[in-house]
């Protein structure tokens, strides 16, 4: 099941098209190209997973609507960016299934068109009105590029695991819990509830990034979109990774990788698919249905609604996705 088509979704299906017709909203005198770009990375999919929360969260709280739907579009906003960065960073070529745009164009055009996009994810965050949101977006965004700026350098701590967590905090965690804490700012929550769905947003954003990573090493490029076992290649350790680590502290070509921080095409191979067969992927998925278990706590004080069930499946579906 992909995550569009999911029932869950349907709550919010009207609403994301207004999100989809707001990142679209033509962009003036400005450079056609942005608009190409923008419209290359929308219409080649996307699971949508950050704005639906927004959405999901906002309804759930009685948040009105139209800024509900500014804060879900500056957050996917904010991501896409993010990704059009990343992708250049990491030499990335394919992204949603499609040439990325540093396959297509100049490093200075693509970085361009990222900074473009983060302005624009600026002003949608600014259209929800809410200062207490603006700062925040603020705030998220230098988490994130601390974090890509971080494994740049490559700088590792003592503590792989540790590190881990930091990283997929600061990748994917920290925009996710702005995605319900704004949503249940925008629903004038009280601030207990504020926390609880931040917590919500925090532990699915964690349950995400680590299935994320378990695909990484036994997905097909074909659904995943992205090419396997890239993580591996550029010497990044994930959970599967730390996991078949703990079992087998003298496997040569995980040690290649931890010392040189990259691996020959051969080795690669080798090492995805003796992680893939270990119990290193069941270990890492017991991790992430744990952080879906906490998640799905913070939805114990809401009284019951479609939208919190909704919340819950979307929840479950975190560990359940191939896509
Ligand atoms: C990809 O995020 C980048 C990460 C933070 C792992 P998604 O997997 O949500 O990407 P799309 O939006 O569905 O393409
Ligand atoms: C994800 O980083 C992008 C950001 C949130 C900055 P990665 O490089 O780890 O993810 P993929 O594999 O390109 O999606
Ligand atoms: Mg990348
Ligand atoms: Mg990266």
């Amino acid at each position: 099941m992909k995550l569009m088509t999911a029932p869950f979704i349907d709550l919010v299906r009207g609403e994301l098209k207004l999100v989809e017709e707001d990142i679209r909203a033509r962009i003036g005198k400005h450079h056609p190209n942005f608009g190409v770009a923008i419209e290359q990375l929308l219409s080649s999919g996307g699971k949508r997973v950050r704005p639906t929360l927004t959405l999901l969260t906002g309804r759930m709280l009685g948040a009105e609507v139209e800024s509900t739907v500014k804060l879900a579009a500056a957050i996917e906003m904010l991501h896409t960016a993010t990704l059009v960065h990343d992708d250049l960073i990491d030499g990335s070529m394919l992204r949603r299934g499609l040439p990325t745009l540093n396959a297509q164009w100049t490093p200075g055009a693509t970085v361009l068109t990222g900074d473009y996009m983060f302005a624009r994810a600026a002003d949608l965050a600014a259209q929800t009105g809410s200062l207490f949101i603006m700062r925040r977006f603020a705030e998220t965004l230098m988490t994130i590029v601390n974090g890509e700026i971080t494994q740049l350098f490559n700088d590792q701590g003592e503590d792989l695991r540790q590190d881990y967590f930091d990283r997929i905090y600061a990748k994917t965690a920290s925009l996710f819990e702005v995605a319900t804490q704004g949503a249940a700012v925008l629903g004038n929550a009280g601030e207990a509830l504020i926390e609880d769905m931040k917590q919500f947003g925090y532990n699915i954003g964690l349950a995400f990034q680590i299935v994320d990573d378990v695909l990484d090493i036994v997905g097909q490029e074909e659904r995943v979109g992205k090419p396997i076992g890239s993580d591996l290649q550029q010497g990044l350790i994930t959970l599967p990774t730390l996991h078949y680590l703990e079992n087998h502290p003298d496997n040569q070509d995980l040690k290649e990788v931890l010392n040189n921080g990259h691996i020959d095409e051969a080795g690669l191979a080798r090492l995805v698919e003796a992680i893939r067969s270990s119990d290193a992927i069941e270990r890492s998925l017991t991790e992430a249905r744990q952080f879906v278990d906490s998640a799905i706590a913070h939805l114990a004080q809401l009284p019951a609604s479609p939208e919190r069930n909704a919340l819950q499946d979307l929840a479950q579906f975190m560990t359940q996705r191939s896509v």
